[in-house]
Parts: C-alpha cells; sequence; structure tokens
C-alpha cells in the first residue's frame, strides 16, 4: 500500500513537471538564423550585442506562443539557407522574400509581412527617378537577394554585389554606383539617418516568411500555429507599432 502510494505520488509530480511550465524542465530551444545587418528587421545594438528588430521580436513572440525559448545565430545573408539545410539552426527570421527558386530549397511559413524593392539614388540626382532609367549604370545591391536579381535583369548594367546590405548602400554614397536596390522598408530607416539619399515606390510585390527546413514539417505547422496565435492576440500589432510607427 505504502508502495502504491509512492508511486501515485511520484507520478504525479512527473505529471506536474511535465503540464506546469518551468516547473519540470527547460523550454525546448528554437534556433533561428539571421544575417544581422538589415534594420529594422535585424541588426545588433551597437553598445550591447543584443539582437533587435522587428523580425527577431516576432520569432520569439512565435517561440512563447509555441512554448519555445529561442536563441539567435547570426550568420552572412549568402549562408543562411545552406546553414539552415546542414541544420545549424531550424528556421530563417531575416526578412526572406518567399520565392519559387528558395522553395526548391526550404519551406516557408505563412507570409509575416509585405514588402517591395525600391531603387535608392543620392538625394541631388535628378535623373534617374525609376527602374527604367537604370539601363547601363551601376546598382549596388546585396549579395543574392531579390534586389540582386531584379537589378541583374536590367539591361546593360554593372551589378555591385555586397556581403552587408549596408555597404551597398554606402557604395552609393561614394559616388561608385548610380543607385542601389532594396527593401522599402530598409531604404526608408537608412534614409531618415542618412539624408543625402532617397528612394522610390517599391516596384516589386514581396512576402517575407519564414524559413524551415524542408523535411521539419512538425515545426513548419508550429510555427504557423504560433504566427497565428500572435497576429489573433494582438502582439503582432504591438510589434509591428514598435518598429514602423509613423510609418
Ligand atoms: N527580402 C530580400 C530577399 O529576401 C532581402 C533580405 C535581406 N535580409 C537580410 N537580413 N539582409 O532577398
Amino acid at each position: 500500500m505504502k508502495r502504491l502510494l509512492a508511486l501515485v505520488c511520484l507520478s504525479s509530480l512527473v505529471v506536474a513537471a511535465l503540464v506546469a511550465p518551468g516547473v519540470g524542465a527547460a523550454k525546448p530551444v528554437l534556433k533561428v538564423g539571421t544575417s544581422a545587418d538589415f534594420p529594422p528587421f535585424e541588426f545588433q545594438d551597437e553598445k550591447t550585442g543584443e539582437y533587435l528588430g522587428f523580425d527577431l521580436d516576432l520569432i520569439r513572440a512565435i517561440g512563447d506562443a509555441i512554448g519555445m525559448d529561442t536563441q539567435i545565430v547570426n550568420t552572412g545573408w549568402d549562408g543562411l539557407i545552406p546553414g539552415l539545410m546542414t541544420g545549424n539552426y531550424d528556421c530563417i527570421a531575416s526578412a526572406m522574400t518567399i520565392t519559387d527558386e528558395r522553395l526548391k530549397a526550404v519551406s516557408f511559413s505563412d507570409p509575416y509581412f509585405s514588402a517591395g524593392q525600391v531603387v535608392v539614388t543620392m538625394a541631388k540626382d535628378t535623373k534617374i527617378k525609376s527602374v527604367s532609367d537604370l539601363e547601363g549604370k551601376s546598382i549596388s545591391v546585396q549579395i543574392g537577394t531579390t534586389g540582386d536579381l531584379v537589378a541583374s535583369d536590367i539591361k546593360g548594367v554593372t551589378v555591385k554585389r555586397f556581403n552587408l546590405a549596408p555597404d551597398a548602400i554606402q557604395e552609393l554614397r561614394n559616388g561608385a554606383s548610380h543607385a542601389c536596390i532594396i527593401d522599402l522598408a530598409v531604404a526608408s530607416q537608412i534614409a531618415r539617418e542618412y539624408k543625402d539619399i532617397k528612394y522610390g515606390a517599391p516596384f516589386t510585390m514581396e512576402y517575407y516568411g519564414i524559413a524551415i527546413n524542408r523535411s521539419n514539417t512538425g515545426l513548419l505547422k508550429k510555427i504557423n500555429r504560433g504566427l497565428a496565435m500572435v497576429k489573433a492576440s494582438g502582439k503582432y500589432d504591438e510589434i509591428y507599432d514598435k518598429w514602423f510607427a509613423g510609418n
């Protein structure tokens, strides 16, 4: 009888540990790959080294919703998909546009942000008004981005490819390229800091998604469920307002 009681007590302890969050073992960790060079979506705080931005707040909120802790792994943009495929992290949150080409290699969550490419030029430039004025010009881009893709399609252009997004903007500001093609919200953030550049209206329609290994269908479902919960709870809007208030 005593032994039975002890067994009952023990098993209820085990059950309590399983159902009560924070009581039992630590939460599972969601490892998130990002290229932290793309404010306001992902960047590193200069002083603290902390990883900040819309995407990272969003993936942390998704993690909370599905009972997972998040750990950020900062990797160069062009190594992000290979790193996901070799298992260095479980997903990618990096303002990554859902494209047919990428879908051949990875799965994407439901879209979480609508975006588009814009042409950034010097503020004093009066000749380049849109993409159609870019023929034969030199254009700086971040390597392997959708901006790189559209720039490479323009007739007679010289495409200057950079590992880091801010370096593509810097090339323009140095007078070494005629224009830079980059995502709208990033151009808008950078133009607020550097008054010597301007940007036009978006000329592509893109959606960002969280990339997940194609074999990890369980995680894909969880992340979609978490994203839906974060949207339904109002948390998504809160994060949106934090990073894009006044846009
Ligand atoms: N949206 C563009 C793409 O998917 C650029 C994303 C760049 N992201 C970054 N964290 N640098 O190609």
